[in-house]
Protein backbone atom coordinates (compact mmCIF):
# COMPACT_ATOMS: atom_id res chain seq x y z
CA UNK A 1 0.00 0.00 0.00
CA UNK A 2 1.04 3.07 -1.07
CA UNK A 3 -0.42 6.03 0.67
CA UNK A 4 0.80 10.05 -0.77
CA UNK A 5 -0.52 12.58 1.96
CA UNK A 6 -0.23 16.35 0.88
CA UNK A 7 2.87 16.26 -0.98
CA UNK A 8 4.26 19.67 -1.63
CA UNK A 9 7.59 19.93 -3.70
CA UNK A 10 9.56 23.20 -4.82
CA UNK A 11 12.58 23.28 -6.72
CA UNK A 12 15.16 26.61 -6.35
CA UNK A 13 16.93 27.57 -9.22
CA UNK A 14 18.60 30.34 -10.82
CA UNK A 15 15.85 32.19 -12.03
CA UNK A 16 13.35 31.12 -9.28
CA UNK A 17 11.69 29.10 -7.80
CA UNK A 18 9.35 26.18 -9.19
CA UNK A 19 6.42 24.63 -7.59
CA UNK A 20 6.50 20.74 -8.90
CA UNK A 21 3.72 18.99 -6.47
CA UNK A 22 1.44 20.69 -4.60
CA UNK A 23 -1.18 19.06 -2.19
CA UNK A 24 -0.96 15.88 -3.87
CA UNK A 25 -2.76 13.13 -2.41
CA UNK A 26 -3.00 9.48 -3.57
CA UNK A 27 -3.62 6.24 -2.10
CA UNK A 28 -2.52 3.28 -4.12
CA UNK A 29 -3.94 -0.02 -3.20
CA UNK A 30 -1.12 -3.44 -3.08
CA UNK A 31 -0.88 -5.17 -6.21
CA UNK A 32 -2.78 -2.52 -8.47
CA UNK A 33 -1.45 -0.93 -12.06
CA UNK A 34 -1.65 2.57 -11.46
CA UNK A 35 -0.93 5.18 -14.23
CA UNK A 36 0.36 8.92 -13.23
CA UNK A 37 -0.45 10.96 -16.57
CA UNK A 38 -0.01 14.15 -17.80
CA UNK A 39 2.19 16.58 -20.13
CA UNK A 40 5.97 17.35 -19.92
CA UNK A 41 7.05 19.33 -16.69
CA UNK A 42 3.72 18.19 -15.09
CA UNK A 43 5.28 16.51 -12.07
CA UNK A 44 4.98 12.93 -12.65
CA UNK A 45 8.77 12.27 -12.12
CA UNK A 46 9.33 14.60 -9.32
CA UNK A 47 5.61 12.41 -7.66
CA UNK A 48 7.45 9.02 -8.64
CA UNK A 49 10.80 9.92 -7.28
CA UNK A 50 8.64 10.97 -3.98
CA UNK A 51 7.75 7.28 -3.62
CA UNK A 52 10.91 6.18 -2.67
CA UNK A 53 12.05 9.38 -1.42
CA UNK A 54 14.72 9.50 -4.03
CA UNK A 55 13.23 12.97 -4.28
CA UNK A 56 11.85 14.27 -0.61
CA UNK A 57 8.75 16.03 -0.53
CA UNK A 58 9.30 19.71 1.59
CA UNK A 59 6.07 18.71 3.32
CA UNK A 60 3.70 15.81 3.23
CA UNK A 61 3.77 12.23 3.94
CA UNK A 62 4.79 8.99 2.27
CA UNK A 63 3.76 5.72 3.68
CA UNK A 64 4.56 2.46 2.55
CA UNK A 65 2.50 -0.04 4.28
CA UNK A 66 1.60 2.27 7.01
CA UNK A 67 5.29 3.18 7.61
CA UNK A 68 6.80 6.83 7.38
CA UNK A 69 9.67 6.75 5.12
CA UNK A 70 10.37 10.34 5.92
CA UNK A 71 11.10 9.24 9.42
CA UNK A 72 13.38 6.45 8.93
CA UNK A 73 16.99 7.30 9.00
CA UNK A 74 19.37 6.56 6.41
CA UNK A 75 20.08 3.24 6.37
CA UNK A 76 16.98 1.46 7.47
CA UNK A 77 15.34 3.93 4.42
CA UNK A 78 18.32 2.17 1.69
CA UNK A 79 16.98 -1.06 2.85
CA UNK A 80 13.86 -0.45 2.05
CA UNK A 81 14.42 1.18 -0.98
CA UNK A 82 15.69 -2.31 -1.88
CA UNK A 83 12.18 -3.40 -2.14
CA UNK A 84 11.06 -0.50 -4.33
CA UNK A 85 12.38 -1.17 -7.94
CA UNK A 86 12.71 1.17 -10.78
CA UNK A 87 12.88 1.57 -14.38
CA UNK A 88 13.35 4.60 -16.44
CA UNK A 89 12.89 5.58 -19.96
CA UNK A 90 16.86 4.87 -20.95
CA UNK A 91 17.27 2.00 -19.19
CA UNK A 92 20.64 2.70 -17.38
CA UNK A 93 22.38 -0.48 -17.74
CA UNK A 94 25.86 -0.47 -16.88
CA UNK A 95 27.65 -0.33 -20.74
CA UNK A 96 30.49 -2.11 -19.12
CA UNK A 97 28.85 -5.37 -17.69
CA UNK A 98 27.45 -8.46 -19.43
CA UNK A 99 23.48 -8.71 -19.08
CA UNK A 100 24.34 -11.16 -16.10
CA UNK A 101 26.42 -8.62 -14.69
CA UNK A 102 23.81 -5.74 -14.78
CA UNK A 103 21.05 -7.97 -13.10
CA UNK A 104 23.53 -9.78 -10.19
CA UNK A 105 24.29 -5.83 -9.95
CA UNK A 106 21.86 -4.93 -7.04
CA UNK A 107 21.56 -8.27 -5.85
CA UNK A 108 25.73 -8.08 -4.66
CA UNK A 109 24.88 -4.59 -3.12
CA UNK A 110 22.76 -5.87 -1.27
CA UNK A 111 25.40 -8.94 -0.59
CA UNK A 112 23.23 -11.82 -1.47
CA UNK A 113 25.45 -15.31 -1.78
CA UNK A 114 26.73 -15.85 -4.96
CA UNK A 115 24.35 -19.04 -5.29
CA UNK A 116 21.17 -16.72 -4.53
CA UNK A 117 22.82 -14.66 -6.78
CA UNK A 118 22.81 -16.99 -9.59
CA UNK A 119 19.41 -18.26 -8.97
CA UNK A 120 17.68 -14.48 -9.13
CA UNK A 121 19.40 -13.43 -12.01
CA UNK A 122 18.00 -17.00 -13.60
CA UNK A 123 14.76 -16.51 -12.50
CA UNK A 124 14.50 -12.91 -13.75
CA UNK A 125 16.05 -13.13 -16.97
CA UNK A 126 13.58 -16.19 -17.88
CA UNK A 127 10.40 -13.87 -17.28
CA UNK A 128 11.57 -11.38 -19.21
CA UNK A 129 12.32 -14.41 -21.76
CA UNK A 130 16.11 -13.46 -21.78
CA UNK A 131 18.13 -16.08 -20.42
CA UNK A 132 20.04 -17.02 -23.30
CA UNK A 133 21.45 -13.61 -23.44
CA UNK A 134 22.99 -13.34 -20.59
CA UNK A 135 26.72 -13.15 -21.65
CA UNK A 136 26.21 -10.24 -24.23
CA UNK A 137 26.83 -6.94 -23.63
CA UNK A 138 23.79 -4.15 -23.84
CA UNK A 139 25.51 -2.63 -26.76
CA UNK A 140 24.36 -5.92 -28.53
CA UNK A 141 20.87 -5.64 -27.62
CA UNK A 142 17.98 -3.52 -29.06
CA UNK A 143 15.97 -0.53 -26.99
CA UNK A 144 13.29 -3.13 -26.01
CA UNK A 145 15.57 -6.16 -25.23
CA UNK A 146 17.30 -3.06 -22.75
CA UNK A 147 14.37 -2.38 -21.18
CA UNK A 148 13.68 -6.23 -20.40
CA UNK A 149 17.15 -6.28 -18.53
CA UNK A 150 16.17 -3.38 -16.85
CA UNK A 151 12.83 -4.91 -15.34
CA UNK A 152 14.79 -8.40 -14.67
CA UNK A 153 17.15 -6.54 -12.80
CA UNK A 154 14.36 -5.22 -10.84
CA UNK A 155 12.45 -7.88 -10.30
CA UNK A 156 15.74 -9.83 -9.01
CA UNK A 157 15.19 -7.87 -6.09
CA UNK A 158 12.16 -9.26 -5.29
CA UNK A 159 10.25 -5.95 -4.92
CA UNK A 160 6.49 -4.92 -3.68
CA UNK A 161 6.36 -2.10 -5.84
CA UNK A 162 7.78 -1.37 -9.23
CA UNK A 163 8.44 2.52 -10.19
CA UNK A 164 8.62 2.93 -13.92
CA UNK A 165 9.31 6.36 -15.35
CA UNK A 166 8.19 6.44 -18.97
CA UNK A 167 9.35 2.71 -19.46
CA UNK A 168 8.23 3.03 -22.96
CA UNK A 169 8.94 6.36 -24.30
CA UNK A 170 12.12 5.68 -26.35
CA UNK A 171 10.68 2.49 -27.75
CA UNK A 172 8.60 2.44 -31.27
CA UNK A 173 4.98 1.21 -30.89
CA UNK A 174 5.70 -2.58 -31.46
CA UNK A 175 8.27 -2.48 -28.75
CA UNK A 176 6.32 -0.81 -26.45
CA UNK A 177 3.84 -3.24 -26.79
CA UNK A 178 5.93 -5.80 -25.82
CA UNK A 179 7.04 -4.23 -22.84
CA UNK A 180 3.57 -3.28 -21.50
CA UNK A 181 3.10 -6.98 -21.59
CA UNK A 182 6.37 -7.89 -19.56
CA UNK A 183 4.85 -5.61 -16.75
CA UNK A 184 1.42 -6.69 -16.66
CA UNK A 185 3.23 -10.15 -16.44
CA UNK A 186 4.56 -8.12 -13.60
CA UNK A 187 1.88 -6.80 -12.01
CA UNK A 188 -0.69 -9.69 -12.33
CA UNK A 189 1.70 -12.98 -12.33
CA UNK A 190 4.30 -11.41 -9.61
CA UNK A 191 1.60 -9.68 -7.96
CA UNK A 192 4.04 -6.67 -8.07
CA UNK A 193 2.10 -3.21 -7.60
CA UNK A 194 3.45 -1.08 -10.82
CA UNK A 195 3.27 2.96 -11.03
CA UNK A 196 3.21 3.90 -14.35
CA UNK A 197 4.39 7.66 -15.12
CA UNK A 198 3.66 7.94 -18.79
CA UNK A 199 2.32 10.68 -21.33
CA UNK A 200 0.90 8.33 -23.51
CA UNK A 201 -2.69 7.22 -22.75
CA UNK A 202 -2.81 4.41 -24.60
CA UNK A 203 0.40 2.94 -22.28
CA UNK A 204 -1.88 3.54 -19.39
CA UNK A 205 -4.83 1.65 -21.22
CA UNK A 206 -3.17 -1.74 -21.70
CA UNK A 207 -2.19 -1.82 -17.86
CA UNK A 208 -3.25 0.22 -15.78
CA UNK A 209 -6.19 -0.13 -13.74
CA UNK A 210 -6.60 3.20 -12.82
CA UNK A 211 -4.90 6.41 -13.90
CA UNK A 212 -4.42 9.74 -12.07
CA UNK A 213 -3.78 12.91 -13.88
CA UNK A 214 -1.71 15.39 -12.96
CA UNK A 215 -1.51 18.70 -14.36
CA UNK A 216 1.28 21.91 -12.95
CA UNK A 217 1.77 20.06 -10.10
CA UNK A 218 -1.80 18.68 -8.85
CA UNK A 219 -3.61 16.34 -9.16
CA UNK A 220 -6.60 17.06 -11.45
CA UNK A 221 -8.19 13.68 -11.83
CA UNK A 222 -8.46 9.52 -11.05
CA UNK A 223 -10.38 7.38 -13.38
CA UNK A 224 -11.03 4.01 -12.75
CA UNK A 225 -9.84 2.46 -16.50
CA UNK A 226 -11.66 -0.66 -16.42
CA UNK A 227 -14.81 1.39 -15.80
CA UNK A 228 -16.43 1.22 -19.74
CA UNK A 229 -18.29 4.46 -19.08
CA UNK A 230 -15.26 6.32 -18.29
CA UNK A 231 -16.12 9.98 -18.34
CA UNK A 232 -12.78 12.20 -17.65
CA UNK A 233 -14.81 15.53 -16.15
CA UNK A 234 -11.17 17.44 -16.64
CA UNK A 235 -9.92 19.50 -20.35
CA UNK A 236 -6.69 17.88 -19.99
CA UNK A 237 -8.16 14.46 -19.04
CA UNK A 238 -10.70 14.68 -22.32
CA UNK A 239 -7.80 15.54 -24.41
CA UNK A 240 -5.73 12.63 -23.17
CA UNK A 241 -8.71 10.10 -23.42
CA UNK A 242 -8.35 11.61 -26.94
CA UNK A 243 -12.18 12.98 -26.56
CA UNK A 244 -12.89 16.18 -27.48
CA UNK A 245 -10.86 19.48 -28.85
CA UNK A 246 -6.89 19.97 -28.26
CA UNK A 247 -5.99 21.79 -25.12
N1 LIG B 1 16.06 18.85 -10.12
C1 LIG B 1 15.27 19.85 -10.53
N2 LIG B 1 15.63 21.14 -10.36
C2 LIG B 1 14.83 22.16 -10.75
N3 LIG B 1 13.64 21.99 -11.35
C3 LIG B 1 13.22 20.73 -11.56
C4 LIG B 1 14.02 19.60 -11.17
N4 LIG B 1 13.34 18.47 -11.49
C5 LIG B 1 12.19 18.88 -12.06
N5 LIG B 1 12.11 20.24 -12.10
C6 LIG B 1 10.98 21.05 -12.62
O1 LIG B 1 9.81 20.62 -11.93
C7 LIG B 1 8.70 20.53 -12.81
C8 LIG B 1 8.19 19.11 -12.83
O2 LIG B 1 9.19 18.28 -13.43
P1 LIG B 1 9.04 16.71 -13.61
O3 LIG B 1 8.63 16.10 -12.33
O4 LIG B 1 10.28 16.22 -14.24
O5 LIG B 1 7.81 16.63 -14.65
P2 LIG B 1 7.41 15.50 -15.69
O6 LIG B 1 8.08 14.23 -15.28
O7 LIG B 1 5.92 15.44 -15.60
O8 LIG B 1 7.85 15.97 -17.04
C9 LIG B 1 9.19 21.02 -14.17
O9 LIG B 1 8.91 22.39 -14.27
C10 LIG B 1 10.69 20.80 -14.09
O10 LIG B 1 11.39 21.70 -14.91
MG1 LIG C 1 9.37 13.00 -16.31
Amino acid sequence: MIELKGINKTYQTANGSIKALENVSVDIGPGKAWGFIGLSGAGKSTLLRCVNLLERPDSGTVLIDGEDLMALNSKTLLRRRQRIGMIFQHFNLLANCSVFENVAFPLSIAKLSKNRIRELVGESLDIVNLSDRAKDYPAKLSGGQKQRVAIARAIAMEPKILLCDEPTSALDPQTTSVILEYLKKVNQGLGITVVLVTHEMEAARKICDTVSVLEHGRLVETLSLSDPAVDPQSVLARHLFGYGAGI
